[in-house]
């Protein structure tokens, strides 16, 4: 995966004033975006760290893959809109782009496709792996113990230094990453593991696994298929959120890439990550219909209530959220073909959604839809149960992770992350024997 070829350039210093010392810092400039100013020596120069919990002011890295600007609502990979990539594009083809960093000719796709194609199907005693878990397992759970456990069953693509082998690691999880999912989906429901299939796309298979059985025929839907395409499009990365950043952090000591997308799966299981479109989609099913609309509103606007109106506000986006105005045509298209027109929740959602757009409340705090607003209603319209909403996530960021991690290790500067604090505890003390405290 060769590294594109652009880097950051130098733009100007900084200058730090701490106590009577006068420390000069270099600002790097990158293609667009906000620029930074280098800390790197202002502990050995300074004798201070800075303080940032969040990450809210701090670049962890150089990343050439995704931008975002939160202000204007705009998110690229590799420089192409996710609008574009999300009408003209398929999943296939974004993993590509996200991973080599430029559109693949037709032959590169199809070779690709081809390779992702024929890396499907997991070890048949993967299967006995999935039996040790109970029926109940949440499928994230079941996910981050099975793709963890990738790494005990393909050791010919667990050497980090050796490019073929992160190539080989790379296409084995995005290709395995549904079956693994949908395994998860049908073990919990107690109907057999469906094998893939290779005639079929990428979400036509991911489908086939999860809603086909053996006892019957099972025929692909392209609208929701393609829509399925898009959902993995729009989650395929988002530069350096949490679960990103856990897998650039896994994967700085060195660990395999399989125990590092292990604890990418790990981090997105939060609700504040991965789960709010199960949030999202419960809130509206609270909400039930219209009219107790502004009820809900009213008590997201009263601090005292602790409550929020879920799929709305971002840490990033500060205006709407361009993941979200993709879903809310993707959950349309899918509820049409399902011939579900009048859809309570939908409505809801819509009402919801005119609502809050023009409250001052929410318009002042640039609170806008966030795409786990209509992600929700649309798996549910396809079939999926909403403790599936996040292996699906996980199933589409994959690529995502795979990329940056693939970035980190090829940055000829990285070294392993290790944050540094600011230390309240106890002044040194001595040791004070049990029957003397
Ligand atoms: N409903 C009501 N008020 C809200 C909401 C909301 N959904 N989100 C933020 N606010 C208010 C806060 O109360 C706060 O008000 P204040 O300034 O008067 O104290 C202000 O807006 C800023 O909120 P913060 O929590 O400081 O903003 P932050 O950027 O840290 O949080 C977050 C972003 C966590 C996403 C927040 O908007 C939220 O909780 N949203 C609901 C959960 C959700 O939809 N999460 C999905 C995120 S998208 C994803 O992960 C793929």
């Amino acid at each position: 995966m060769p590294k594109p070829p652009f880097a950051s350039k130098s733009g100007g210093s900084a200058t730090v004033v701490i106590g009577n010392k006068s420390i000069e810092l270099p600002i790097s400039r990158g293609t667009i975006g906000p620029d930074v100013v280098d800390v790197r020596k202002l502990y050995s120069d300074g004798d201070v760290f800075t303080y940032d919990p969040g990450f809210t002011s701090t670049a962890s890295c150089e990343s050439a893959i995704t931008y975002i600007d939160g202000d204007e609502g705009v998110l690229l990979y590799r420089g192409y809109p996710i609008e574009q990539l999300a009408e003209h594009s398929d999943f296939i083809e974004v993993c590509y782009l996200l991973l080599h960093g430029d559109l693949p000719s037709a032959d590169q796709l199809k070779t690709f496709r081809n390779a992702i194609t024929r890396h499907t199907m997991v070890h048949e005693q993967i299967s006995m792996f999935f039996r040790g878990f109970r029926r109940d397992a949440h499928p994230m759970a079941v996910m981050c113990g099975v793709v963890g456990a990738l790494s005990a069953f393909y050791h010919d693509s667990t050497d980090i230094n050796d490019p073929m082998q992160r190539t080989i690691a790379s296409h084995r999880m995005i290709a395995k990453m549904p079956t693994i999912a949908a395994m998860a989906y049908k073990y919990s429901i107690g109907q057999p593991f469906i094998y893939p299939q290779n005639n079929l796309n990428y979400s036509e298979n991911f489908l086939r696994m999860c809603f086909a059985v053996p006892a019957e025929e099972h025929k692909s839907n392209p609208v929701l298929a393609r829509a399925l395409d898009r959902i993995f499009i729009l989650h395929a990365d988002h530069e350096q959120n949490a679960s990103t950043s856990t897998v650039r952090l896994a994967g700085s000591s060195g660990a395999n890439p399989f125990a590092c997308i292990a604890a990418g799966i790990a981090c997105l299981w939060g609700p504040a990550h991965g789960g709010a479109n199960e949030a999202a989609l419960k809130m509206l099913e609270e909400i039930g219909h219209v009219s107790r609309i502004p009820e809900y509103v009213a008590r997201a606007k009263d601090k005292n209530s602790g409550f929020r109106l879920m799929g709305f506000g971002h840490r990033v986006y500060k205006n709407y959220d361009p993941r979200a105005k993709v879903m809310q045509q993707t959950c349309h298209e899918v509820l049409d073909e399902l011939g579900i027109r009048n859809d309570p929740l939908l409505q809801v959602a819509m009402e919801l959604e005119k609502i809050a757009l023009n409250d001052p409340y929410f318009v002042e705090k640039k609170l806008y839809p966030n795409i786990d607003f209509y992600s929700g209603i649309t798996l549910k319209a396809l079939g999926f149960p909403t403790s599936m909403f996040t292996a699906l996530f996980a199933l589409a960021r994959t690529v995502g992770w795979i990329a940056q991690w693939a970035e980190m290790i090829e940055d000829p500067s990285q070294k392993i992350g290790r944050p540094r604090q600011l230390y309240v505890g106890a002044p040194k003390r001595d040791y004070v024997p049990v029957h003397k405290r």
